[in-house]
């Protein structure tokens, strides 16, 4: 959606990995302070985004018929919230769900999305995040949730529907999902406020086909959870879909869970890396308060940003061979293994792999292999994780990986 902002993927900060429904002004200016003291507003983080249960969960205004913060919680109001972070210097998101509840059940947005639209330019409101919960029958779709692949399968999974999958040409945009999302893109872009659109559709509709037109991110997949074995089968599952990465409009893989959770330092590592690979969308999850110095480290690594925030290219990493598992199949617990992306911002290829075995293991970037190096022989490495110059390396470069840990190199010019 080309309207001024999200021509790359949007970088910030939102509470629900945090806190859930447990969000109010002061968590939001913590976080918001913190951005601008840990450096992360100085690398580009923005957004400080609330998510679900900001709002009166009663209903509606009933003389206005709009959306009521709760002023228990934020006691200064959404637009109190927004003029603090504003004098910050950064911007704020707000959430409400295409549909007549939200995913925690407060009031939601179907069939008042002038009104909301209006509601929070009015506060100064500079990002939405549109859920998928709380749709009414008359605006389901025989074919929800069936997500096709890059080639057109319906991979194990992805498709609680599969006895009943979409026809082969099955127009997409006729589905009640594109309707509902693009009845609240209309009410936006019906404002003079510029309101970056964030679908969180979790897949539905098919939506890789039609969220870029629609939106300036859409989600590829369910919701994360905090641990290695849902960040791998999202990656795995969206590893088939990079095909759909360009400017101004984002597939979103979720947000970060960096510091949550049972997720490890290597762990951690890995996820960041992925995400900012797939030029999704990095929005930090976690308490910022109490977040470790190598997780800060982690989300605050100017390589992997740099690459996820490239003016000039649009595309993103791809994988460029499976690693553990060869055949290439559906594997929630190996995801593809070896990825690489060429970068203007880095100045050459940013190649990723990682060790999805539960022990330690060797994984080996042969040049030969990597689509963007075209055979060359001899390339000049930097470690991105310790921003170490590996000097000019011939032929291939080998790391032994603790479980779960990737390395990234950027690899530069013949040498
Ligand atoms: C859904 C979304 C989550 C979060 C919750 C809030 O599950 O996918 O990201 O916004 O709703 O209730």
């Amino acid at each position: 959606r080309k309207d001024g902002v999200g021509r790359l993927p949007a970088l910030g900060w939102n509470s629900w990995n945090a806190f859930g429904c447990d969000v109010n002004e002061d968590k939001i200016m913590t976080a918001a302070n913190e951005m601008v003291k840990l450096g992360l507003k100085d690398l580009g983080y923005e957004y400080v985004n609330i998510d679900d249960c900001w709002s009166m969960k009663t209903g509606r205004n009933s003389m206005t018929g709009r959306l009521m913060p709760n002023m228990t919680s934020f006691p200064d109001g959404i637009s109190g919230v927004a003029d603090q972070v504003h004098g910050l210097g950064l911007k704020i998101g707000i959430y409400s769900s295409a549909g007549e509840t939200t995913c925690a059940g407060y009031p939601a947005s179907l069939g008042h999305e002038s009104l909301d639209a209006e509601t929070w330019a009015g506060w100064g409101i500079d990002y939405l995040k549109y859920d998928n919960c709380g749709v009414p029958s008359n605006w389901t779709d025989q074919y929800n949730f069936c997500v096709p692949d890059g080639s057109g399968n319906f991979p194990n999974g992805t498709c609680p529907n599969l006895s009943n999958p979409a026809p082969a040409g099955y127009d997409w945009t006729s589905s009640n999902t594109f309707k509902r999302y693009t009845a609240m893109r209309n009410a936006l872009l019906g404002e003079k406020r510029t309101i970056l659109y964030s679908l969180c559709d979790w897949g539905d509709g098919d939506v890789n086909t039609w969220g870029n037109e629609t939106g300036n991110s859409w989600r590829m997949s369910g919701d994360i959870s905090a641990s290695w074995s849902r960040i791998a089968a999202i990656t795995n599952e969206n590893s088939f879909k990079m095909n759909y990465v360009g400017f101004w409009g984002h597939p979103d893989p979720d947000m970060l869970e960096v510091g949550n959770g049972d997720v490890t330092d290597a762990e951690a590592r890995s996820h960041f890396a992925l995400w900012a690979a797939m030029k999704g969308p990095l929005i930090i999850g976690t308490d910022l308060d109490t977040l470790s110095q190598a997780n800060l480290a982690t989300i605050k690594n100017e390589y992997l940003i740099k690459f996820n925030q490239d003016p000039v290219v649009g595309r993103s990493a791809h994988p460029y061979k499976w690693g553990y598992n060869p055949d290439w199949t559906f594997d929630p617990v190996h995801p593809a293994e070896y990825w690489s992306g060429p970068s203007s911002n880095l100045g050459g290829t940013l190649v990723l792999m990682l060790n999805s075995e539960n022990s330690t293991a060797t994984r080996t970037a042969i040049w030969e292999e990597i689509p963007e190096l075209k055979g060359g022989s001899s390339y000049h490495v930097t470690d991105a994780w310790s921003g170490k110059d590996l000097g000019c390396v011939k032929s291939q470069y080998s790391s032994t990986l603790a479980s779960h840990d990737s390395a990234v190199l950027v690899v530069k010019g013949c040498c």
